[in-house]
């Protein structure tokens, strides 16, 4: 295999480019350090805030451009909000006004309909979610789903992602689940976990047009028409974004929480308050924030570098008043295990990625568990 060099990406990315045309983005100084390992290449590309909608085929470039350097067999590409002299919105382009934050989804004023039945045998139901996709939500959620096990619950996953379901990949899980009496179906099961997703039910290949009454009634037959039994966690992991069959989930069942993901980037946490705002909108209490890809562990050195702006989630978390449930590194483990369909908490219990994700499940279990208090004390008021 050829060996692949930094100066061979930067040579490819030098025919990018930059934002308005103007010059290239090596030349301008807008891409990160450059990591590269096992033929993967990892870096991002600072742009203003208020303008990352507009650059992402400027992302994309860069990624394909790099992707095509013979002997690269992955790119991970960031855009990263630009921030001068360190100072909180002190320069032109981290001022807050001018962002290009789309107004939250309008959902119907109907706040918690008294239709949301719980599935019999489950004691509470979390969701998995993030404003944006490719954030890591399906990995996060198998990880906390295999951390919360671990931790001698009974747990359950179901893969709400009608339009791209992940976990028959993430759990390496093949073949049609069974019915029992030709209306309900069993779980399947990995790990010790039982598991749910279209993805047994229909080809990987076949695309499918789902339209909104379609999502809502397949969500509700994986809820409801599946053996679940008795489970203490059903985690859900969430497709991405805050279109229909979120708002179903959220609408319609009794979740007892969810968590969100999201990348240390300024701009992704923009996707995540869309997140954390549906939810909010619907009474679902936040467990906390998860920031994935927080920072990169060069996996010859173990050093860790900060390549796409770890910390933003916590800030981000503290100044949304949202707990904050933990960082996970970049690591090839973490993506060729989840490739492999044996996830790092399963594959490599010992390692400091298991350890981090089970971190995380003892902080969901501990935030489901004051939750669950505090919605069952009647509150004191005090004259
Ligand atoms: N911490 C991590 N380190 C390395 N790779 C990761 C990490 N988290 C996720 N990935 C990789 O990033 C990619 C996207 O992850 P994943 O599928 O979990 O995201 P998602 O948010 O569920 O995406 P989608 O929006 O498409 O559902 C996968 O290839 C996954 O293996
Ligand atoms: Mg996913």
């Amino acid at each position: 295999m050829t060996e692949v060099t930094r100066q061979a990406v930067l040579d490819k990315l030098s025919t990018i480019k930059g934002p308005d045309l103007e010059g290239d983005i090596v030349s301008r100084g807008l891409v990160s350090e450059i990591f590269i390992a096992d033929g993967k290449v990892f870096f991002s590309i600072t742009v203003p805030a208020n303008r990352a909608r507009e650059l992402e085929p400027m992302r994309q470039a860069a990624e394909k451009a790099v992707k095509s350097i013979p002997g690269v067999s992955g790119a991970m590409v960031a855009l990263t909000a630009e921030r001068q002299g360190g100072g909180m919105g002190s320069s032109e382009t981290s001022r807050p006004a001018p962002r290009a934050e789309p107004p939250p989804p309008r959902l119907q004023p109907q706040p918690q309909p008294a239709g949301k039945t719980g599935v019999p045998g489950v004691e509470a139901i979390i969701a998995v979610a993030s404003g944006k996709g490719g954030v890591g939500k399906s990995t996060t959620a198998v990880n906390i789903a295999l951390g919360l096990a671990g931790l001698g619950k009974k747990v359950g996953i179901l893969d709400a992602d009608i339009y791209g379901p992940s976990m028959p990949r993430l759990l390496g899980l093949k073949g049609k689940p069974e019915t029992m009496d030709g209306k309900t179906l069993k779980p399947m099961e990995a790990f010790g976990v039982k598991v749910m997703s279209i993805g047994f039910l229909v080809e990987e290949e076949t695309p499918m047009i789902w339209r909104g009454p379609m999502v809502m009634s397949a969500l509700r037959q994986m809820l409801r028409d599946v053996a679940w039994g008795e489970l203490d966690i059903l985690v859900v992991d969430m497709p991405p974004g805050t279109g229909d069959a979120q708002l179903t989930m959220a609408q319609q069942v009794p979740l007892a929480g969810a968590v969100i993901v999201s990348t240390p980037q300024d701009l992704a946490l923009i996707d995540a308050r869309k997140g954390l705002n549906m939810f909010r909108r619907v009474d679902v209490p936040l467990l906390g924030i998860v920031e994935n890809m927080s920072y990169f562990l060069a996996p010859d050195t173990g050093k860790r570098y900060d390549i796409f702006g770890h910390g933003g989630a916590r800030t981000e978390a503290g100044r949304l008043g949202v707990p904050f449930l933990g960082e996970v590194p970049l690591t090839m483990d973490v993506r060729e295990t989840s490739d492999a369909g044996t996830p790092v908490v399963a594959s490599n219990p010992e390692g400091s990625q298991a350890k981090v994700y089970r971190a995380i499940a003892e902080k969901v279990a501990a935030r489901l568990e004051e939750e669950g208090a505090s919605a069952s004390t009647p509150a004191i008021v005090f004259e």
